[in-house]
């Protein structure tokens, strides 16, 4: 894994890298995707990749966009997390289970009060998720499972049966992304990461709660018709105008996959 930016010495509008980094070290790469310094306000990441034509998805799933290095990149983010949200279309077609504690970073984690590995954040309306699969039965830090207030009490009593929190974050069946991010910092998780799909982080997006955006950039093309990485509102910019503008924080390269970082302007 090489630096491509800023380059040594460089500063980025956020500061600059240290002289000397191991990007090849998993601590050395979660010193290169820090969270801000710890403040009471909640702060949202997202991690998504794409192919080189835009896709983010192929034959179904992300996984065929992968490589090694962005499975490490996605393990140090989830290292670094506090909870990771999904859309119940992801965790169903990805078979998500609970996110594993890392050896590496029990006792940076420990130190700091957090639990040993983060919590899955489920958003749904229609609770069509497995519960007895081990996302719910054998999750260390218990799966969340974010919904609307007008879901159904059988389905919620089964969540909870199954070890889940449930969170009621919308006022509607849905799930209010202002809303949500409250009340995953009222319950203490301020480190948030988005792992997609395009459908619930378009609306993150465009509720303007999207503080950075992780983009691994794959070098295969695709084509076909597979959904870019946000697929849903427009996300307005400055005024509610245009789109809005992120700045590159950083960018790290390994085998032709570039590894972005950007935040909110
Ligand atoms: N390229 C990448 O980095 C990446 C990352 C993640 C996923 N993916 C791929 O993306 C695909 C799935 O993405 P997707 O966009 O179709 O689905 P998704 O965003 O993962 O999930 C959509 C589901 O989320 C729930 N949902 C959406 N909006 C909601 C709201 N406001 N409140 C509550 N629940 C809400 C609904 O669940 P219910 O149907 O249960 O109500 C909806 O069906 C998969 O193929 C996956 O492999 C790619």
């Amino acid at each position: 894994m090489q630096r491509l930016y800023p380059p040594s010495g460089q500063d980025t509008y956020d500061g600059h890298p240290p002289e000397a980094e191991d990007l090849g070290t998993p601590v050395g790469l979660a010193a290169a995707y820090a969270y801000p310094p710890r403040a009471a306000d909640p702060y949202l990441r997202a991690n998504m990749v794409a192919s080189l034509d835009g896709a983010a998805l192929a034959d179904g799933t992300s996984a065929p966009l992968s490589s090694d290095a962005d499975m490490r990149v996605f393990g140090v983010l989830r290292a670094l997390a506090d909870v990771i949200l999904v859309g119940a279309e992801t965790v169903r077609r990805e078979g998500y289970r609970p996110a594993r504690a890392r050896a590496d970073f029990a006792a940076r984690r420990a130190a700091e009060g957090r639990p040993p590995a983060p919590a899955i954040a489920v958003l749904t309306r229609r609770l069509d998720l497995d519960f007895t699969a081990p996302l719910f039965t054998r999750a260390q830090t218990p799966t969340l499972v974010l919904t609307g207030a007008a879901a159904p009490a059988k389905d919620l009593a089964a969540a909870r049966e199954a070890g889940a929190e449930v969170v009621i974050a919308g006022v509607g069946d849905g799930v209010d992304p202002v809303r949500a991010v409250r009340e995953l910092s009222a319950r203490g998780h301020v480190r948030l990461l988005h792992e997609g799909g395009p459908r619930v982080l378009a609306q993150f997006a465009a509720a303007g709660v999207l503080d950075e955006l992780c983009l691994t950039v794959s070098p295969l093309l695709t084509g076909g018709d597979a959904p870019r990485i946000m697929n849903g509102p427009a996300v307005p910019g400055p005024d509610a105008a245009g789109p809005a503008r992120f700045v590159p924080l950083s960018i790290l390269e390994e085998d032709g996959y570039l590894f972005t970082r950007y935040v909110r302007a």
